[in-house]
């Protein structure tokens, strides 16, 4: 058999076999699983974070904008009071702002990475899992504690 037809055969035993196949896919991506937030947390490695380095804090806060505007905003609002209307199975996603001053995150960098890189099951997706690379969580996550916080927290009003 030539090379060529060998590769067609491959492909159509493949197709065969991906056809008898449930889907892989959840309906809805976005919707993280319990087992999936679990195997993002196996697989975390804050000491990463240690090798990554900016030219300045400014182009880390760059980058950190245009994955936040591309990847979050929508949940988490432009300036991430947690009010960007993202409606998922009927519901009305409400993500805590992230500007309050005694926010959880607020002296947890590396507690901040790890939440982005693994979600959780209330609807907050698996980045580090589906295309965030560490670099862009450094980078958003800087964007979130070095300029939403510092830019936005006084509109927030006081915690109750
Ligand atoms: C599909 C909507 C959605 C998207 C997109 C999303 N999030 Fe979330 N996020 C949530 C929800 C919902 C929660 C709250 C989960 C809960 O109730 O514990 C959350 C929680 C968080 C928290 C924890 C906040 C806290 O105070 O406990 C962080 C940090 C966070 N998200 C960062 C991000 C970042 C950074 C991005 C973009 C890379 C992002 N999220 C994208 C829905 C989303």
């Amino acid at each position: 058999m030539t090379r060529p037809s060998m590769c067609l055969l491959a492909a159509a035993v493949a197709t065969a076999a991906c056809q008898s196949h449930e889907p892989q896919q959840a309906a809805d991506p976005l919707a993280a699983r319990a087992d999936t937030v679990m195997a993002a947390a196996q697989v975390f490695d804050s000491t990463v974070f240690d090798t990554i380095t900016w030219e300045s804090p400014a182009k880390a806060t760059e980058r950190g904008s245009v994955v936040f505007t591309i990847s979050c905003a929508k949940c988490h609002g432009s300036t991430g009071r947690g009010d960007g209307g993202f409606i998922l199975n009927g519901d009305t996603l409400r993500p805590p702002s992230f500007l309050r001053k005694d926010w959880r995150f607020a002296d947890d960098p590396i507690g901040l990475r790890r939440q982005i890189f693994t979600g959780n099951v209330a609807g907050m997706p698996y980045w580090g899992l589906v295309g965030l690379k560490y670099r862009d969580i450094d980078a958003v996550a800087r964007f979130i504690t070095e300029f939403l916080r510092t830019n936005y927290a006084l509109e927030e009003p006081p915690a109750t």
